[in-house]
């Protein structure tokens, strides 16, 4: 069993690749897990703030952010989203709710509702 303690429930093996994206669902929660390329691991809601893509589908790491390819939004490990234009000018955008997980025992955890 392991894991960090009651209540945690596992989500997907620490086999996730940095650069890896995967989706899970717990409960009723629809999450991407997804792993940056310095070895963070990180769940958050599954859909992009902006028009709503599937982030599991059409995410892409890049570095330390996840990227929707739909338009080019990019969210950070804590959920804030941004945008990049091709001079590097980043502006603020809607942001993505984070879930805490943990990774412990070949997993990575998160706490329903918590
Ligand atoms: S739907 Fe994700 S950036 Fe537009």
């Amino acid at each position: 069993m392991g894991g960090p303690g009651e209540g945690w429930v596992r989500i997907c093996d620490s086999s996730l690749p940095a650069g890896g994206i995967i989706g899970a669902t717990v409960g009723d929660e629809d999450l991407v897990v997804w792993r940056s390329m310095a070895g963070i691991p990180c769940v958050a809601e599954a859909r992009c703030p902006h028009q709503w893509s599937h982030l599991a589908g059409e995410g892409a790491v890049d570095g330390e952010e996840l990227v929707c390819l739909t338009h080019l939004w990019r969210f950070t490990a804590d959920g804030q989203g941004w945008k990049e234009n091709v001079n590097g000018r980043r502006d603020r955008k809607g942001d993505l709710v984070v879930t805490p997980c943990v990774e412990q025992d070949g997993g990575i955890w998160v706490q329903p509702g918590g």
